[in-house]
């Protein structure tokens, strides 16, 4: 038997969901280093006193979703996957582009809510796809999901806050 030289697979995944749930997990990691990357952007981009807390939660959540990415790497890897490389990933996400106006905090908040909003999804779908199958990649999305949930919070706190200081600042 060459049996023991190959990797098992889970046994109650068929190939159709495993190829599914590879399919998904891929494109969460590429979501998530795409965020890396805007994230970093985004965090040294912006000026001024009204984005001082925003660079500073982006600059902490970039090793956040650099754990995410490589969260998703292993578990791509468990289940026979292959972790793409930089030359199949797709870049998509247009509203966390750093803004030309580097004072345009409120257009990296938005962005920001975008994208957490998106990956919140993405790892809801994760969650249903698994449910049933397989019960780790299931807890690693359902951990991801509320590690993205914070992060939507927060932002939605930020922008909450920037427009109150734009009125305050409207009264001078
Ligand atoms: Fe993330
Ligand atoms: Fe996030």
């Amino acid at each position: 038997m060459t049996a023991q030289t190959q990797l098992k697979k889970a046994d109650t995944l068929d190939d159709a969901k495993r190829e599914e749930l590879i399919g998904l997990l891929t494109k969460a990691y590429n979501a998530e280093i795409e965020t890396v990357a805007n994230y970093i952007a985004n965090s040294i981009h912006l000026d001024g006193m009204l984005a001082m807390e925003v660079k500073e939660s982006l600059e902490e959540d970039v090793t956040e979703e650099l754990g995410h990415a490589q969260q998703l790497a292993r578990r791509i890897k468990v289940l026979g996957g292959k972790v793409p490389g930089s030359q199949a990933l797709e870049m998509t996400q247009s509203t966390l582009q750093p803004p030309d106006s580097t004072v345009d905090v409120k257009a990296v908040i938005l962005g920001v809510i975008d994208a957490e909003d998106g990956a919140i999804d993405l790892y809801q779908q994760i969650i249903e796809a698994s449910g049933d199958v397989d019960p780790v990649t299931e807890d690693l999305a359902v951990t991801l999901k509320a590690d993205e949930e914070e992060h939507r919070r927060e932002f939605l706190g930020f922008l909450r806050e920037y427009e109150a200081l734009k009125q305050m600042f409207k009264g001078d």
